[in-house]
């Protein structure tokens, strides 16, 4: 409490006060899941509905579920048209499957797995260790035996609606005309890869990962109708990157590992690119010096996420700089992208 010793009275009073409004936050996961798993906005769609309606709908208790729609309500999420009377709002929407973005399998994955596995964030700041480590269960959270049933895919579902959300960003922010293979390391099921394959119809691609993702990869590719240029290879980025593309993509995998496992899966994609190659890494970044703003929040809930997820951290920039350094790679320059950013390096020779 001693820092806030130097706090105007009112001031005091309002931090004192968010620290009971912050500590609840787990209400309103708890809210937004709820109202994903009811269906809640696919029942509501683009119209108005009575509470009567919507109970029926998605098989409620219908004053339990006006209470649902009124803290839903505060939170922007629906709008309360009359007394009984509710709409979703656009950011209501995001709970939507079909919703542009959606974030449905997100909050699944926040609600199911997340939530519970952060309940166990004491341990982890304790001993520095991973969930799975804890549970004596090794230290790669991507083959961890005890991963609850049904975890790849909807891990899987929920990386594919965060990066689908960011897709527009990173083709806004880097022109692919100079390319001519892309590969995306660590790239899932192909979310990412396909997004920039069907803006740049001169491009092939590849999305390269371990063989759990390969079914959905291919799939994804067919139903985008890319598959004459677009391929799923399996492998692990540990022992080798097939050297095949002039431009690899990564995100959101480097802040899943530490600096010793960086540079192996740097260092390989730097042996998989021929010289002036490019390197793009899209990661959040930390910041030197941590604020309340929103973007240094969000960054800082990741790093804590991954500490007690895969076992990583989220990076300053001069951080990933140094770590790409030591794998060959220069900088040239950064962009941001919402929440995101687009770090471009280039190789040097072999
Ligand atoms: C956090 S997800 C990011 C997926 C995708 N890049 C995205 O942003 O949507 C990390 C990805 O790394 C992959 N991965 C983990 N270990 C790997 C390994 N040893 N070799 C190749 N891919 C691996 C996982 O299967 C997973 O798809």
């Amino acid at each position: 409490m001693a820092e806030l010793g130097n706090l105007a009275e009112g001031e005091r009073m309002c931090q004192l006060a968010s620290v009971y409004e912050l500590v609840q936050s787990h209400r309103i996961t708890a809210v937004i899941y709820t109202a994903a798993m009811l269906n809640l906005a696919e029942a509501i769609g683009g119209e108005t509905k009575s509470v009567d309606e919507l109970a029926n709908l998605v098989s409620a208790d219908e004053s339990a579920l006006r209470r649902l729609l009124i803290a839903l309500t505060t939170l922007g999420l629906c709008r309360q048209a009359e007394q009984d009377r509710f709409a979703m709002t656009d950011l209501g929407r995001q709970l939507d499957r079909d919703g542009d973005p959606s974030f449905k399998d997100w909050i699944i994955f926040e609600g199911e797995m997340l939530m519970q596995s952060w309940s166990g964030l004491l341990d982890s700041i304790r001993t520095g260790k991973t969930a799975a480590q804890l549970r004596g269960d090794g230290d790669d959270r991507y083959t961890a035996a005890s991963n609850p049933p049904g975890w790849t895919r909807q891990f899987n579902a929920a990386m594919v609606s965060l990066t689908r959300s960011i897709v527009p960003k990173i083709i806004a922010a880097h022109d692919f005309a100079a390319a001519r293979i892309v590969m995306d390391v660590g790239g899932g099921t192909g979310e990412l890869i396909g997004g920039v394959l069907q803006h740049t119809p001169h491009l092939e691609g590849v999305a390269f990962d371990l063989a759990r993702c390969e079914a959905e990869a291919r799939a994804h590719f067919e139903r985008l109708g890319i598959a004459d240029r677009g391929r799923f290879v399996a492998g692990n980025f540990f022992e080798a990157i097939p050297r095949v593309a002039d431009t690899i993509l990564m995100k959101s995998i480097l802040h899943n590992w530490k600096d010793d496992c960086c540079e192996i899966i740097l260092r390989n994609c730097r042996n998989a690119l021929p010289a002036s190659g490019t390197l793009i890494v899209i990661e959040r970044i930390m910041p030197e010096r941590a604020t309340t703003g929103a973007e240094n929040r969000s960054c800082a809930m990741s790093d804590l996420n991954m500490l007690r997820g895969p076992g990583g951290r989220e990076r300053t920039e001069a951080e990933y700089c140094k770590l790409a350094a030591s794998a060959g790679f220069r900088l040239v320059g950064t962009a941001g992208i919402g929440m995101f950013s687009l770090i471009q390096f280039r190789s040097g020779e072999n």
